[in-house]
């Protein structure tokens, strides 16, 4: 589905009108309605239909016009109108026209929504759009998508334009994200993963990717002995995005890539292993930021680091109580093979700091589900060692409606991760502090840098969420808010 931008209403095709909480007309829809002579306001009060965000009323044929049907949508109150407000506006209404039969919409939002905002809607509009359908062969030609265009009608539309250069780069980076976490684990395994990546070079970016005999050369043992239990090779990819002033610290964002987490020698239950596919979202959000970013050519110098492994069980997979000596040099205690996302992470981190002394790193990792415990799929879990980045991610979460919670990360957690035998172990006592003991074991690694670390297990993967902008299992989380961060604090 395609987003345009026109300064005036098109002749054919549905047409959609803002209406503010208690069913107040915008000067859009009073113009609309009185055109259709009365049909909206009529319509509106034989319904439910109040005006509030996220509700939609369609009215079919009406007398008079050229559109097969007009769509009032709720954008709230007026006060309260923002960006998020008209995102997810712009989502419920996709979601209500997607497959209805209509390939053509044109949103009237001049006057309720400048540039910006509009361009915001039409995010929300992407991401209702969004399917994944391409292993369906026998999907009935009535239940695909008939929209093919959503027409935004601004004031101003080379502005508008001009705003989607920016949000629409987002939109393809969250496209992007959601593909790789709902791709299969048959498809997406860690080479076929690094090979995608790679094709990512005709953006712009810089690609390097690194194979086990590598990754070994390097000293990376804690992600490779979670790797050796798969016939599958371990990848590290660097993605590198230059549109800063040269020689300016990099931004630096790591990924968990877990293409497949069985749990290893310690087996996971058999129920809902298959999400486990999706336990490479931190990795995904990653090269999803990566991808907005190259695409709207931001002026800020970035490296994108993902660890890519598969946590498989064979007989030469790792063991509850092997040690391994991580790339920092630090002995760990393997107590139990499912908690492999921070063997991956604590590598990859101090390959980040190592050979790109970045201004700061945040990673993201599906890391643990005490994390769907403490927060659902709601917010995000950060922990951080520097408050600045805390705050500035819980500022940009507010913003771009991927919201964060900070948790605490610190000295008293040191015990429960310290092994008699070795530096640490790689789990925690019992099942206290979970997602604590998970960060605690990741600042080990962590070398004097401004480091955050978001644990997206809750929000990178939701099935059945009730929010139009989020239609599958893959959320894209990640993308959206750090590309909200970066573009707040670090561009100028
Ligand atoms: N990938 C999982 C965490 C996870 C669980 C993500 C559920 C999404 C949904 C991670 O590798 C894991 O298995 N963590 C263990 C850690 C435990 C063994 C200390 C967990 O959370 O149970
Ligand atoms: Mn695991
Ligand atoms: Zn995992």
């Amino acid at each position: 589905m395609k987003i345009k931008f026109a300064s005036a209403n098109p002749a054919t095709g549905s047409l959609a009108v803002p209406v503010f909480e208690n069913s107040t007309l915008s000067d859009a829809a009073k113009a609309v309605d009185k055109t259709a002579g009365g049909a909206i306001a009529r319509a509106i009060k034989a319904s439910r239909f109040s005006g509030k965000a996220g509700e939609t009323l369609e009215i079919y044929a009406p007398s008079g016009m050229e559109a097969g049907r007009i769509v009032a949508f709720g954008i709230g109150a007026k006060a309260k109108l923002n960006g998020s407000v008209l995102e997810r506006a712009g989502a419920a209404l996709v979601k209500s026209l997607l497959t209805g039969g209509e390939s053509d919409l044109a949103v009237v939002l001049t006057t309720v929504a400048d540039a910006e905002g509009a361009a915001r809607f039409g995010l929300g509009c992407r991401m209702a759009a969004y399917r994944f359908d391409g292993y369906r062969t026998t999907l009935d030609a009535s239940k695909k998508p008939s929209l093919k265009t959503v027409t935004l009608v601004v004031d101003d539309e080379k502005a508008g334009k001009s705003a989607w250069k920016s949000w629409g780069a987002v939109a393809d980076g969250v496209d992007l994200a959601r593909d790789l976490v709902n791709e299969p684990p048959n498809v997406l395994t860690p080479p076929a993963y690094a090979k995608k990546v790679q094709g990512l070079e005709d953006t712009g970016l810089e690609i390097e990717v690194l194979g086990e005999k590598e990754i070994k050369k390097l000293g990376m043992a804690a992600l490779l002995g979670v790797g050796q239990g798969s016939v599958l090779e371990s990848q590290l990819v660097v993605m590198k995005w230059n549109g800063g002033k040269k020689g300016d610290a990099p931004l630096c964002f790591v990924g968990k890539g877990v293409c497949f987490d069985s749990g290893g020698i310690s087996l996971k239950p058999g129920a809902g292993m298959d999400e486990m596919k999706g336990d490479m979202g931190g990795s995904a959000a990653v090269v999803g930021l990566m991808r907005a970013l190259a695409g709207r050519k931001a002026k800020v110098n970035v490296v994108g680091i993902i660890g890519l492994v598969e946590n498989m069980p064979d007989g030469n997979a790792q063991r509850p109580g092997d040690i391994v000596t991580s790339m920092s040099g630090q002995t760990i205690e393997i107590l139990n093979t499912d908690a492999e996302g921070r063997l991956v992470l604590a590598d990859a981190l101090w390959y980040a700091q190592k050979e790109y002394d970045p201004k700061f790193i945040i990673d993201l990792a599906t890391l643990t589900g005490a994390i769907l415990i403490a927060l659902g799929h709601e917010h995000a879990g950060i922990f951080s060692n520097d408050d600045a980045i805390a705050d500035g991610l819980t500022k940009a979460g507010l913003a771009s409606d991927e919201k964060v919670w900070r948790l605490p990360v610190g000295p008293e957690y040191d015990r429960q991760i310290d092994s008699p035998i070795a530096d640490m172990k790689n789990i925690g006592e019992g099942r206290l502090a979970g997602s604590i003991t998970a960060a605690q074991f990741l600042q080990r690694h962590v070398n004097g840098k401004p480091w955050c670390h978001i644990d997206i297990a809750g929000t990178g993967m939701w099935s059945g969420s009730k929010d139009p902008r989020l239609p599958t299992f893959g959320t894209g989380y990640g993308v959206r808010l750090l590309d909200r961060f970066v573009r707040d604090n670090y561009e100028s």
